[in-house]
């Protein structure tokens, strides 16, 4: 295999909160725990499980804490679960529960901030500046994702200058790893790698991951062009569900499967098990009734009913 690729590839399943945050119907507590629990029976050793933002503005994760207290009984040492915090308060609320991870987040765009976390930019690191310390405390990892480091609903294009600087701002305030996302999906395999290389100034490619929405078809694209960067960790949502409730019209990310396949068809490992994997993306699909929207689940179960 060529040197150009990694060896191995973390693969973060934000399914159970990205993927559930935009559904308009309510998905039980117990549904989103046993999608976890599938998710960590196929071989999946890091989720974003939920987040803890105001219930108004995201009424999906509304039942944040009774999933951390139902996750609890069956947490995995070997597992990081992970939860979105837009500020302390919602880091206070999550410390009770432990997470191994908080993700802060941010984005390159100015007006997509104001609507997604109700400020901007600056303001917005400067909440996230208290959750650092208060994570780092308290033995906590920090993640810090970009939104709109592509292209933005509201401002179009975006250009990696800004990209750029909300890295650099976020480093600056302790951030350990930055997330670099194209919540619309609009990116194409070059201009994705731009965004990427922005950050490189400013944090070691080893500490950035990739988190591609799907809604022009490209995301798995983008995959690759950022596997020759050297990134080798992305966020993936089993069955490709997801979007943002503050991006209308974007869809999910790119599904866990469809990546999965491809890195094991590169000789790249994952220590994911496919076949339990689509079993946990047909499940969720039966349960919110919706098309399973990765290709290689499809391909899989049309295989096995042949
Ligand atoms: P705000 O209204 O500006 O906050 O919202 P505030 O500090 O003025 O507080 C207003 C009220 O909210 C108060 O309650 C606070 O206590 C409460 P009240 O006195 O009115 O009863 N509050 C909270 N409640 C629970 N948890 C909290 C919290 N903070 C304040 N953490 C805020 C600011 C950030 C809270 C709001 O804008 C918000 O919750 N936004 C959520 C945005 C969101 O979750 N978006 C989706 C996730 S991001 C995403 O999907 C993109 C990503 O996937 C990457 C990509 O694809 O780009 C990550
Ligand atoms: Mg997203």
């Amino acid at each position: 295999m060529s040197n150009l690729y990694p060896d191995h590839v973390r693969i973060v399943d934000v399914s159970p909160r990205d993927g559930l945050q935009n559904e308009s119907a309510t998905v039980p507590t117990a549904v989103k725990q046993a999608l976890i629990n599938d998710l960590i029976a196929a071989g999946v050793k890091k989720l974003e499980v939920t987040s803890f933002v105001s219930p108004k503005w995201v009424p999906q994760m509304g039942d944040n804490s009774d999933l951390m207290m139902a996750l609890s009984d069956t947490r995995r040492d070997d597992v990081t679960y992970s939860v979105l915090v837009p500020n302390m308060r919602g880091f206070d609320n999550a410390l009770h529960y432990r997470p191994d991870e908080v993700v802060i987040f941010g984005s390159a765009s100015e007006t997509f901030s104001q609507k997604n976390i109700n400020c901007s930019i600056d303001e917005s690191i400067e909440r996230f500046a208290p959750v650092v310390v208060a994570a780092k405390q308290n033995g906590i990892k920090v993640r810090g994702v970009i939104s709109c480091t592509v292209g933005c609903p509201y401002e179009g294009e975006i250009d990696p200058s800004q990209v750029a600087y909300v890295t650099k701002r976020m480093v600056e305030i302790g951030v350990e790893q930055i997330g670099i996302a194209d919540t619309i999906g609009v990116g194409t395999p070059i201009k994705v790698q731009r965004a990427l290389q922005a950050a490189f100034d400013y944090i070691d490619v080893a500490k950035i991951s990739g988190h591609f929405h799907d809604t022009y078809g490209q995301a798995l694209s983008n995959t690759l062009a950022a596997l020759e960067l050297g990134i080798s960790e992305f966020d993936t949502s089993v069955a490709g569900l997801g979007g943002c409730p503050y991006a209308k019209g974007a869809t999910g990310n790119v599904a866990t499967e469809d990546v999965v396949y491809m890195l094991h068809g590169m000789g790249i490992t994952t220590g994911i098990d496919l076949d339990k994997l689509v079993v946990a993306g047909e499940r969720i699909s039966e349960f919110l009734g919706r098309r399973n929207d990765s290709n290689v689940a499809r391909a899989i179960i049309n295989k096995r009913a042949s």
